[in-house]
């Protein structure tokens, strides 16, 4: 038995024993989550068939597709585009008491009950290891300002709650910078009557904009540190076609990857370029990154565009404004790798939220930046990194233990392709929950990777 396991232990993991060879290539990305999701959950309360082109079909994605058939939207997956019937506001149709499994995704557990905040059935939300660490109160103070009746121990997972049908509308300070939880009440708001009105921390606001490219009557008014989001409910709206263009956070990868690689060019196609996602651009190119924006158009409010980056030798250290946190809140892991290797000491301040991922992010880059020999100080939640431009490993490494997070299993793979040594990282499969492919992309760039 014990040997049975292990070999699937070792069969879940990669090794990487050379640095990537200069390469000089075009990608084009997997699409991104965030929309895709949100895609998911409006077209199935908008009235009649959307057909959403080029969703995301990764686990988290594909979690939401199960989730609103469970709850009575039907769909049907075509060639290259999803057509999703939906069922209009309140129109959910649920014989009874449910079990709804999210799985890994944070995004779908904190949406799903704002969407269902009128649903007249009770619903168990479950997840895996790693969402059921995660907090939950975030969205039940909120929503029992709603008027849902839900239930936690301790704002972890398991939820239960009963959606009403006397939602009334509330006016809440969101103070976490949360799109998750903005994107929550947003939801929650569209079946309640009356206007619900939200002070919102800086966040993604992408389901701000899908809203208003749908002609839904919301309001955004944009402050320098937060927005204030009205928005009237139990407006019916119609199906709409979308077209789910490449994720800044995915390209991230590769965009890191190549600024640390020896005499390298990388072209992604069509990425994402809202600004509320942008922070990692602008703290790289703060740091001497070479990256360039070019073709950015407007697609139905969000921004799309091609990004350029050729290899950087010199990274200057930065002192990270944290008004840019909630803007690279994915990508502070890559952000890490880039300050490890620039010249002087970095600083990072209030990033309490990267405890609250996946895995505590935080912590865990901590001790992984600490493992390859970099210097890193620590006061709560303000880091400083001691950059060494010299970096070049040549020791053994295994990364494990890190709640099969993704994000960390893709940025050891580039440390391990742009760093040196030679690397055992665990749990291949993470990767499987955002970016399925990312590995093809790594071997097609010429990384070698067993
Ligand atoms: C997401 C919001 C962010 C982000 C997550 C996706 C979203 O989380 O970290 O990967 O799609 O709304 P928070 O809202 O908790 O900051």
């Amino acid at each position: 038995m014990k040997d049975i396991k292990s070999n699937l232990f070792v069969k879940n993991q990669v090794k990487i024993e050379n640095f990537i060879q200069p390469f000089n290539q075009k990608i084009s990305i997997t699409s991104d989550k965030s929309l895709s999701i949100r895609c998911i959950l409006l077209s199935s309360i908008a009235i009649g068939k959307s057909k959403i082109f080029n969703i995301l079909e990764s686990e988290d994605v594909l979690n939401a597709l199960k989730i609103v058939r469970k709850i009575g939207v039907k769909f049907i997956k075509k060639k290259n585009f999803y057509e999703i019937y939906g069922v209009g506001i309140n129109g959910f149709n649920i014989k009874k008491n449910l079990t709804l499994n999210a799985g890994n995704s944070g995004t779908l557990a904190r949406c799903l009950p704002g969407l269902c905040s009128a649903t007249r059935k009770n619903i168990k939300l479950i997840g895996d290891k790693s969402l059921s660490k995660r907090d939950f109160s975030r969205i039940i103070k909120p929503l029992s300002l709603f008027g849902v009746n839900i239930k936690s121990y301790n704002g972890l997972l398991p939820i239960k709650f009963l959606g009403s049908n006397f939602l009334r509308p509330i006016n809440f300070f969101e103070d976490k910078g949360s799109a998750q939880v903005k994107t929550c009440i947003i939801l929650s708001a569209i079946n309640t009557p009356g206007i619900t009105r939200i002070k919102a921390l800086k966040s993604r606001d992408h389901t701000e904009l899908l809203l208003k490219y749908l002609n839904y009557p919301i309001t955004i008014n944009k402050r320098e540190n937060y927005d204030i989001i009205k928005l009237r409910g139990l407006n019916q709206f119609k199906s709409f076609n979308y077209h789910i263009p490449g994720d800044i956070s995915s390209a991230s990868f590769f965009i890191v990857l190549t600024l640390l690689s020896k005499n390298s060019e990388l072209l992604i196609k069509d990425v994402n370029l809202n600004p509320s996602r942008l922070g990692i651009l602008k703290i790289l190119k703060q740091m001497n990154a070479k990256i360039m924006i070019i073709n950015k158009q407007n697609y139905k409010g969000e921004f799309i565009g091609n990004i350029k980056i050729k290899s950087t030798s010199k990274f200057k250290s930065i002192n990270c404004p944290a008004k840019l946190n909630s803007s690279a809140i994915d990508e502070f892991l890559l952000i890490f790798l880039v300050a490890a290797k620039s010249n002087g000491i970095s600083s990072f301040s209030n990033l309490n939220e990267l405890n609250k991922k996946e895995s505590p992010r935080l912590d865990i880059a901590i001790n992984f930046l600490r493992m390859i020999g970099i210097k890193v100080t620590r006061n709560k939640d303000n880091i400083k990194i001691y950059g060494n431009p010299k970096l070049k490993l040549c020791k053994s490494f295994h990364v494990k233990n890190f709640l099969k997070d993704h994000r960390i299993f893709m940025m050891s793979v580039i440390a391990a392709l742009t760093f040196g040594g030679s690397w055992k990282i665990n749990d291949k499969d993470s990767i499987n929950t955002s970016f399925p492919n990312f590995l093809k992309i790594i071997k097609k760039l010429g990384g070698k990777i067993n």
